[in-house]
C-alpha cells in the first residue's frame, strides 16, 4: 500500500491533487460528477472584496495543447462567498479548502481576507498577485518584488492561517519574487499562474479576445512551469504548490520531483470534469510503476546528486 499523503504548510492532505482556482468553481458544482471528498483540497474561484462581472467576451480561446483565458476575475464578491458558496461547500466537502484572493490595491486584499478569515473551513489563503487579465492589480504586484513583499507582509499581519502567494511566470527571475514573499512571512508559494499570450482571428484580422491578451495554460506550458518550480525550490525553504499543465499522475510526480509539495490541476478540468478523479486514482499505480512508496519523500528528488 503506497502512501499518497503530503503536508502543505502544516496541514495534512490525503493526496497532493488540488483543482486550481478558476477551473473548479466553488467545488460543490462538481458533486454531480463524483464525490469531491477524494480531492486533497480545493482552490476556490478567485475572490475579490466586491463582486465582479469580469471582462467582455470573447474571453476564452483554444490553442494547441493550451487555452487562453481573459476572464477578468469574475466572482460574486467576498461576502457572498462567505455566506453562500463556502456554506454550500461545507455541507458537502469535509476537508480544509484554499481561498484564492485577488485585489487591485493592498487594501483590497486586506478587506477580502478579513471577510473570509472567520470561516473555519478555510485552511489556507492563496494570495493571487499574478492575474494577467486586469489593469491596476494582479500582475502589478506579482512582477515587482517590492510590491509582492508589501502584499505578503500586510496579509501576514491580519491572518493566522497559512498564506500561499500565487506567482506570475511573466517575470525575468521568479526566484526573486519568491524570496521576497518568503522574507515577509509567506508560508508557501504556488506557481505558475498563466503566461501572457495573444491569438489573432484571421477572419477579423484582430486579436480574438476582447481584452486582446489573455493567460495561457494547459499542457503546452508544463515544461516552463516545471523549470520554474525547480528554480524556486533551490531559492526558498517554504513549500511550493506546482501548477501548469498537469493532466496525469505522471505529471504530478514530475512536479514533485522538481520540488512541489502539492499540485493544482487547472486546464485539464475544462476538458474533462473527471480529470482530478482520474489523476488521484492513477497516482498509486504510477507510484508503484516508478518504485515510489511514500510520495512526500520524492519532493525535490530531482535536485539530489
Ligand atoms: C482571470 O480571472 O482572469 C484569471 C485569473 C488569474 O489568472 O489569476
Amino acid at each position: 500500500m503506497v502512501d499518497t499523503s503530503v503536508n502543505l504548510c502544516g496541514i495534512k492532505l490525503t493526496n497532493p491533487v488540488i483543482p486550481a482556482s478558476g477551473t473548479f468553481g466553488f467545488g460543490y458544482e462538481f458533486t454531480r460528477f463524483y464525490d469531491i471528498n477524494i480531492l486533497g483540497s480545493i482552490a476556490l474561484k478567485g475572490t475579490t472584496k466586491e463582486p465582479r462581472f469580469g471582462n467582455p467576451t470573447p474571453r476564452i480561446a483554444e490553442c494547441p495543447s493550451a487555452v487562453l483565458n481573459s476572464v477578468g476575475l469574475q466572482n460574486p464578491g467576498a461576502e457572498r462567498v462567505l455566506n453562500y458558496e463556502l456554506k454550500t461547500l461545507k455541507s458537502i466537502y469535509k476537508k480544509p479548502v484554499i481561498a484564492n484572493v485577488s485585489g487591485f490595491s493592498v487594501n483590497d486584499y486586506v478587506s477580502a481576507v478579513n471577510i473570509l478569515n472567520e470561516d473555519s473551513n478555510i485552511g489556507w489563503f492563496e494570495i493571487n498577485i499574478s492575474c494577467p487579465n486586469v489593469h491596476g492589480g494582479g500582475l502589478a504586484f506579482g512582477t515587482n518584488a517590492e510590491n509582492a513583499a508589501l502584499v505578503t507582509k500586510t496579509v501576514r499581519g491580519i491572518t493566522n492561517k497559512p498564506i500561499i502567494i500565487k506567482l506570475s511566470p511573466n517575470v525575468t527571475d521568479i526566484t526573486e519574487i519568491a524570496k521576497a514573499c518568503e522574507a515577509e512571512g509567506a508560508d508557501g508559494v504556488s506557481l505558475i499562474n498563466t503566461l501572457l499570450g495573444m491569438k489573432i482571428d484571421l477572419k477579423t484580422k484582430k486579436p480574438l479576445l476582447a481584452n486582446k491578451t489573455g493567460g495561457l495554460s494547459g499542457p503546452a506550458v508544463k515544461p516552463v512551469a516545471v523549470r520554474m518550480v525547480y528554480q524556486v525550490y533551490e531559492a526558498v525553504k517554504i513549500p511550493i504548490v506546482g501548477i501548469g499543465g498537469i493532466a496525469s499522475a505522471d505529471d504530478v510526480l514530475e512536479f514533485m520531483l522538481a520540488g512541489a509539495a502539492a499540485v493544482e490541476v487547472g486546464a485539464a478540468n475544462l476538458i474533462d470534469p473527471y480529470a482530478c478523479k482520474k489523476i488521484i486514482e492513477d497516482l498509486p499505480k504510477a507510484m508503484k510503476k516508478y518504485g515510489i512508496n511514500n510520495l512526500s519523500e520524492i519532493i525535490g528528488g530531482a535536485h539530489n546528486g
